[in-house]
């Protein structure tokens, strides 16, 4: 695992980002696995402006999403599609068509289904991940088993209580979401993990200051990949007491 400490958020999300349109340039018809989220958020100005610059082709280009909220229809405000939609795929020549976003309302199971079939359906060149406060990577929670594939995995009291800002009161954030399971991550063929601000810091600890594997903390496992990026600045690095 290769880790990258840098002068801020800023210049984190700059890195991923080059890291993103490096794989996009020596593959133009590349699948990125993409990440939503105030982390995730960062990063897709960089692409945004690449592109509008005429730096970076997303025209062939295919995207799937880590995980979608079950409960909330593509067309609400805090859904993920609606997000990716706002923060990145309307903004970029990428075909629609392309991007996946699992569906979090109708019928889940058949919705399941389809995502599953279509992460089978093509490799992810690389997945951008985010991690929860808890250590959740996509939505995969800690627990007393991790899951291979795709599910609806039942969401931590901690991760309603940290999206609880997105949504005007806490009894709005979905309790459920539609997930990529650990193994569809880690099957990825090279893994962006950024992390910023304190309340990050045990579950980074976990993944940088031990060698543990720990269920409880499933961002632990991106330390079996063999090409994963972890990219965090230098305040996190300082509080958690991590050198180079
Ligand atoms: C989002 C996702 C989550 C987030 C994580 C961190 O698609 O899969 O794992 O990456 O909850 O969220 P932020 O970046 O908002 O702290």
């Amino acid at each position: 695992m290769k880790v990258i400490v840098t002068d801020n958020f800023e210049a984190s999300c700059r890195i991923a980002a080059e890291q993103i349109a490096s794989v996009i340039r020596s593959k133009p018809d590349a699948r990125l696995g993409l990440a939503t989220g105030s982390t995730a958020q960062g990063v897709y100005p960089y692409l945004v402006a690449a592109n509008r610059a005429g730096e970076l082709d997303f025209s062939r280009v295919s995207t799937i999403n880590l995980d979608e909220y079950v409960g909330l229809a593509p067309d609400h405000p805090q859904s993920y599609r609606r997000f990716m939609d706002e923060h990145l795929f309307d903004r970029i020549n990428i075909d629609k068509a392309n991007t996946i976003v699992a569906k979090g309302t109708g019928d889940i199971e058949a919705n399941v289904k389809s995502f599953r079939e279509a992460l089978a359906a093509k490799p992810i060149d690389v997945q951008l991940l985010g991690i929860g406060v808890d250590g959740h990577v996509g939505f995969n929670e800690p627990g007393e088993v991790l899951y291979d594939g795709a599910h609806v995995e039942e969401l931590d009291e901690s991760t309603i209580d940290a999206n609880a800002r997105f949504f005007a009161t806490r009894s709005e954030v979905p309790t459920k979401a539609i997930s990529m399971g650990m193994g569809d991550i880690l099957r990825a063929k090279k893994l962006i993990l950024l992390a910023t601000g304190e309340s990050k810091a045990a579950a980074m600890r976990g993944l940088l200051l031990n060698e543990e594997l720990d269920v409880q903390n499933p961002a632990t496992l991106v330390k079996t990949h063999p090409d994963a990026t972890v990219i965090i600045d230098c305040a996190l690095a300082e509080k958690i007491g991590y050198q180079e």
